[in-house]
């Protein structure tokens, strides 16, 4: 029997990363990457971009490095509670109930585990926050996230026809680009030997303040590892860098607009002409695709976290993405 997907979801309202760097983490994101920190305790920091979220990264002082969760907004409680019924009706199990979410940002929700094992919340009637103001050269908050996982045409199927999602391009078997609004994308799925977290874009209000974004960086003595350049699939523009923890971040801006009724999903192949319009990236580094291709979500911390320390490209690894 066909089973209807949970709902709409309208956006990725924010993620959560897990660090055990948490003060440089904290520190980078707040006098570096431009986010503001909205509430601050012992083990975890929320911190906003000039939107109307009221967060969009919460870093969670931890053991382990990667993803903590990703965080969607529904259109209201009833919607959630209509999502808890879905769920249930296919056998997923809800890790926390709808209803009031007892945290910093509020909101009704309920929380739920993807197929590869990620926590996903989806909330409704979160906390307003006063939006700062577009026109600066820092980000708006999450646009996207893309996620290492060794089942791409599973993880797909799941967000597409759990979730509601749909799918907009594909870059050959290698990624997929999904979208849940009018962006071209607001999650990808990239085929890699384990599930992991490939990196997290941030919006930027348009190119001006996309490379007036980088200046700022640049005065910080922060460079991109890859980038600027544009991407074909979604046509948004990307500069990767990586954080204290070495997970990977990315200033965007423009991603393509899609209209329901005429789009006509697509499959890039992977040339170094389409992952980067302009030209003016190159290919990514070693360094950033094994960044890219992280250690496996949840796994240990066994070695100090050094960001600049070379790591081998695993056998097979794509880091490459848009
Ligand atoms: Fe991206």
């Amino acid at each position: 029997m066909n089973q209807p997907p949970i709902g709409r979801l309208r956006a990725l309202r924010s993620v959560e990363l897990l660090t055990p760097n948490f003060a440089d983490a904290v520190d980078f994101y707040e006098e570096v990457w431009g986010l503001e920190v909205v509430e601050a305790e012992h083990s975890a920091s929320w911190l906003r971009g000039t939107g109307e979220e009221h967060h969009a990264l919460r870093l969670t002082r931890s053991d382990t490095i990667g993803l903590g969760r990703l965080v969607f907004a529904l259109g209201t409680p009833a919607e959630v509670d209509q999502a808890a019924q879905r769920l249930r009706a296919r056998g997923i199990a809800l890790v926390t109930e709808p209803g009031p979410l007892d945290q910093v940002g509020g909101g009704y929700g309920l929380r739920f585990h993807d197929l590869d094992g990620r926590l996903i919340e989806l909330s409704a009637e979160t906390w307003a926050v006063t939006a700062r103001g577009r026109d600066v050269s820092l980000p708006v908050g999450v646009t996207h996230a893309v996620l290492n996982t060794p089942d791409i045409d599973a993880s797909v199927a799941f967000y597409r026809d759990v979730l509601g999602m749909r799918v907009s391009d594909w870059s050959e078997h290698q990624m997929a680009f999904l979208r849940c609004g009018t962006d071209h994308h607001c999650v990808a799925f990239n085929q890699a030997p384990w599930v992991s977290l490939n990196h997290v874009a941030y919006e930027m209000t348009s190119l001006d303040h996309f490379m007036r974004g980088l200046g700022r960086l640049r005065h910080h003595g922060v460079t991109p590892e890859w980038g600027p350049g544009r991407h074909g699939p979604g046509n948004n523009t990307f500069s990767y860098f990586t954080d204290p923890t070495g997970l990977v971040c990315e200033y965007t801006t423009e991603v393509a607009q899609i209209v329901e009724d005429t789009w006509i999903c697509k499959v890039w192949r992977r040339t170094p002409e389409l992952s980067d319009l302009w030209g003016t990236a190159g290919p990514p580094s070693q360094r950033i695709r094994a960044h890219m291709a992280g250690t496996p979500d949840g796994s240990p911390v066994t070695a100090p976290v050094d960001a600049r320390t070379e790591h081998p490209t695993p056998a097979g690894t794509e880091g490459a993405a848009a």
